[in-house]
């Protein structure tokens, strides 16, 4: 009997105020032509003044323990994943867990910026499967318009603020096997030698400066291109499985044109994959929740489907889980 990682319920939160890329354009040297040509991008939510990531994460966390039926106080594990704390230290889940009530669990931040979510919920499961907890509360929350240059067109029309979040369990009795309910395979990955293409030119010990997100974009393009290809042939292989067999892909949204290519390469029908970059943008650590939360409330996810979650981002870091709902 094999025991696993499932998940048991998703909620999501995106700030009110919605900026559309003519918005933008009143500010910055751009268009909505270009913006939507080359990213997909017709809006992003950006978080009011004082509205601060852990709020996202505790509105996120607050939906999906409802939609799971799970009390605060049963969690023993919360990771959070984000590239934009409220603070240096403590740590953002720590506050989270306050707010939700859930003191005396696991709690702590995971950094690896856009594949945050893939990264957390991949700790997530190696704590569960391994039984060192029973309920983890995995989520994903950035507030990007934070870091962002605003002088900058070629990265602030490309970021937006939000949280996404999925409650786990660890359940007994599954075969070992691809018809199992849970996560079924994880695979996470690092290069640090391309820190200078993506990356926030400040930090505590380095600037003593917050800093803002520098990004060389064609060639960060490049690398996720091939990179999340092989993240996806990675996991189809690790479970003997073909891209026809995925009921849903649910990328991270960096760009339309990223996702429409790893989709392509998959051979996987537009309608397989989920897409929410046009009106979220990039929202980093919480895209993939995000898109999570949409598809399951509006009932395309269902129970029974696989569904592939791959991310590349900053560090570079990348990589995927599969999971069967
Ligand atoms: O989530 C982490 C991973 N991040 C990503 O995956 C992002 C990856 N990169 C991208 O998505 C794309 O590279 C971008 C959307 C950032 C840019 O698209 P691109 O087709 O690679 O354009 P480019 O950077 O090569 O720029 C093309 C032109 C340049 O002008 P010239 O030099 O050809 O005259 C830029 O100056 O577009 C210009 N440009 C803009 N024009 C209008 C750059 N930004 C803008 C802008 N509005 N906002």
């Amino acid at each position: 009997m094999v025991r696993r990682a499932v998940i048991v319920g998703c909620g999501s939160y995106l700030p009110a105020r919605v900026v559309t890329n003519a918005e933008l354009a009143s500010t910055v040297d751009t268009s909505d032509e270009w913006i939507r040509e080359r990213s997909g991008i017709a809006e992003r939510r950006i978080a009011a003044d004082g509205e601060t990531t852990s709020d996202l994460a505790i509105a996120a966390a607050r939906a999906a323990l409802n939609g799971s039926g799970v009390e605060p106080a049963a969690l023993d594990l919360i990771v959070l994943a984000t590239a934009t704390p409220d603070n240096t230290f403590p740590a953002t889940a720590a506050k989270v867990q306050a707010a939700l009530g859930a003191a005396g669990c696991i709690a702590f931040d995971v950094q690896a910026v856009c594949t945050g979510f893939v990264y957390a919920l991949a700790t997530a499961n190696a704590f569960l499967s391994s039984g060192q907890a029973r309920t983890a509360l995995v989520i994903g929350a950035e507030t990007f318009s934070r870091i962002l240059d605003w002088r900058d067109r070629g990265t602030c029309v490309l970021f937006g603020d939000g949280a996404g979040a999925v409650v786990l369990r660890a359940e007994e009795g599954g075969r070992g096997d691809k018809s199992d309910r849970g996560i079924l395979s994880t695979h996470l990955h690092a290069d640090g030698r391309h820190y200078d293409l993506l990356y926030v030119d400040g930090g505590p010990s380095s600037t003593q400066t917050t800093g803002t997100l520098r990004m060389q974009g064609r060639e960060v393009f490049r690398h996720a291109v091939s990179k999340l290809s092989e993240a996806v042939e990675e996991a189809l292989a690790a479970n003997d499985m073909s891209a026809n067999e995925l009921d849903w892909l649910v990328p991270h949204q960096a760009n339309r044109r990223i996702i429409e290519g790893t989709a392509r390469k998959l051979n996987l029908p537009a309608e397989k994959v989920v897409v929410t970059v046009d009106r979220h943008a990039n929202t980093s650590a919480a895209s993939i929740p995000l898109a999570l939360d949409e598809a399951v409330r509006d009932g395309r996810i269902r129970p029974g489907h696989l569904v592939l979650m791959e991310g590349m981002g900053g560090g570079f870091t990348w990589g995927s889980v599969l999971a069967r709902f």
